[in-house]
C-alpha cells in the first residue's frame, strides 16, 4: 500500500479500533454497532430530507451515501461493512464500496433493511448500537452512554486522515469564498452570491456543511442570517459570508467580512478585527483553556472599540462592565469536524461530566482545555445588533458608549471573521488561511 491516503486510513483505523476497544471495555459490552441511519420524513409527507448519515459511522468510513448500511465491529476482529444496495428504481442505488477502506472491511451486501438483522450478533445485550431510535432492519439502537461519552471525548481529537480531508473541505470552501467576493465586488446581491459560491464549491446545497449566510449590509446583523434576498441592493456597503466546504463528510467553516470600496471606516474596523482574530489564532495552543482565549477575545474587542471610539470608557472599564458582550454576543468557536458544531464541547472526561460555562457567557459551545490534534473555529465578532444596543442604552453602561459613533456603523450590520485551526504540540496549524493561499 504506497498512496498516502491509504496509509493514513490504516493508521486512522487502528486509531478507531482501540478507541473502540476501550470503550467497549468500559460500558462491558463485546460488539460495536453502528447504523448509518435512514432519511428523515417531512411530516405527513412522502418526500424524504436529505440524508446525512450518522457521524458515528462516517467517523469510520467516508460513505457519505450508504443509507440503511451498519457497521460491526468485535475487538480483534476485521470490521464488517452490511452494505445496504437495494433493488430500487425510484432513487439512485449507491455504488458498491471502493476506495482504500475497502481492503480493511468484511462487506456483505444486503438489499433490503430487514436483512441486516441476520448479520450482527445474535446476543443485542452485549452490543453497543449507536444510531437513530428509530432506524428500521438491524438492532435497536441503544446508544449506551458511557460508550458515546467515550466516543465522543476522542472524536475532537482528529487522526491525520481526517485532518487532510478537513484540509480540503478547507480547500473547497476557500475557492467558493474567493468566487462568491468576486460576485460581491461586481455587483451581485444575495441570491447571486449564493449561486455563484454554489458553482465555485462544486456542491449542491444539500451537501454544504450548514447553510450558507450570505449577509450584505444590515442583514450581517442576524448572527444566523439565511434569506437569500433575491434583489440587488443599491450600493451595497458591507458583506458578511459565513460558508463552509464539505469533503468524505468533513466539514470547513470559514466566514470573511468584506467592506465595499469608498467605506474606508468599516474597512479599518474589519482590519482591527482581523489583527485580533489572528492573536487569538495563535493562541490555539496545547493546554490552553478554550474559555480563558474566549475572555481573552473579549478583552481584545474591548480595544478595538476603544481604538476606533466606538466607547468613551477605557477598554479595561468596557470589559469590567460586560459592554463587550452587547457587541460581541457569542461565542469564540466550536470543535468542528464531521459535524460543524462538533459534540462533546461541554465534555469534562472520558467518563461525560459537563465543564460549565463561564458566568455570563452562554453561547460558548467549546469549554475544554485544547490538546493536539483538536480542530476548533477561531470567529470573533462585532455587530451592530439593535435589539442588544437598546438593552446596553437603557443600563448605566450605556453612557459609556459613543452613540452617533454606533449609529453610523449600523448600516454595516457588523463582522466576523472565522478560520479553522488545528491545535498541535506545536504552533497551529490554520487550515483556512493555508487554504486562501493554495491556488485556485
Ligand atoms: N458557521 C455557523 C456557526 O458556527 O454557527
Ligand atoms: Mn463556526
Amino acid at each position: 500500500m504506497t498512496d498516502p491516503l491509504a496509509r493514513l486510513y490504516a493508521d486512522h483505523l487502528a486509531t478507531l479500533t482501540a478507541r473502540a476497544d476501550l470503550a467497549l471495555a468500559a460500558a462491558g459490552r463485546e460488539h460495536l454497532v453502528i447504523a448509518a441511519g435512514m432519511p428523515a420524513y417531512y411530516f405527513l409527507d412522502d418526500r424524504p430530507a436529505h440524508f446525512v448519515a450518522s457521524p458515528h459511522f462516517l467517523h469510520w468510513l467516508p460513505l457519505t451515501c450508504a443509507p440503511g448500511s451498519w457497521l460491526r465491529y468485535t475487538p480483534g476482529q476485521r470490521p464488517q461493512l452490511i452494505f445496504l444496495q437495494p433493488r430500487d428504481y425510484w432513487h439512485v442505488v449507491p455504488d458498491a464500496p471502493s476506495g482504500a477502506w475497502v481492503e480493511h472491511f468484511d462487506i456483505v451486501t444486503i438489499r433490503t433493511p430487514e436483512e441486516a438483522r441476520a448479520h450482527l450478533p445474535d446476543a443485542a445485550a452485549h452490543c453497543a448500537v449507536i444510531g437513530p431510535a428509530d432506524t428500521p432492519g438491524g438492532l435497536p439502537c441503544d446508544n449506551p452512554q458511557a460508550v458515546l461519552d467515550r466516543l465522543h471525548w476522542e472524536r475532537a481529537i482528529k487522526t491525520p486522515y481526517e485532518t487532510l480531508l478537513m484540509r480540503v473541505a478547507s480547500r473547497i470552501g476557500a475557492r467558493a469564498h474567493r468566487a462568491a467576493e468576486a460576485a460581491f465586488r461586481a455587483g451581485a446581491g444575495e441570491f447571486e452570491i449564493h449561486l455563484a459560491y454554489l458553482a465555485a464549491s462544486g456542491l449542491s446545497e444539500a451537501e454544504l456543511p450548514y447553510s450558507n449566510i450570505i449577509a450584505l449590509d444590515h442583514h450581517g446583523a442576524v448572527l444566523h442570517y439565511t434569506d437569500f434576498l433575491r434583489a440587488r441592493p443599491v450600493a451595497p456597503k458591507s458583506f458578511l459570508i459565513d460558508a463552509g466546504g464539505q469533503y468524505a463528510g468533513y466539514a470547513s467553516d470559514i466566514t470573511r467580512t468584506h467592506a465595499a470600496a469608498g467605506h474606508d471606516d468599516f474597512a479599518a474596523l474589519i482590519d482591527s478585527m482581523e489583527t485580533v482574530q489572528q492573536d487569538l489564532c495563535a493562541g490555539v495552543r496545547a493546554g490552553h483553556s478554550y474559555p480563558e482565549l474566549h475572555l481573552e477575545a473579549h478583552r481584545r474587542i474591548a480595544g478595538v472599540l476603544a481604538g476606533h471610539g466606538l466607547i468613551r470608557c477605557s477598554a479595561e472599564a468596557a470589559f469590567d462592565r460586560g459592554i463587550t458582550r452587547t457587541f460581541f454576543p457569542h461565542g469564540l468557536g466550536h470543535l468542528l469536524g464531521l459535524q460543524v458544531h462538533d459534540i462533546g464541547g461541554h465534555q469534562a472526561g472520558p467518563e461525560g461530566g459537563t465543564l460549565s460555562k463561564p458566568e455570563g457567557h452562554p453561547y460558548l459551545r467549546l469549554t475544554r482545555t485544547l490538546q493536539p490534534g483538536m480542530v476548533v473555529t477561531i470567529e470573533p465578532g462585532l455587530y451592530f445588533i439593535g435589539m442588544l444596543l437598546d438593552e446596553l442604552r437603557a443600563t448605566p453602561a450605556g453612557a459609556d458608549v459613543d452613540w452617533a459613533r454606533v449609529e453610523a456603523f449600523m448600516p454595516y450590520g457588523g463582522i466576523r471573521i472565522e478560520d479553522d485551526v488545528q491545535c498541535t504540540a506545536g504552533a497551529p496549524l490554520n487550515l483556512t488561511r493555508e487554504a486562501f493561499v493554495a491556488p485556485g
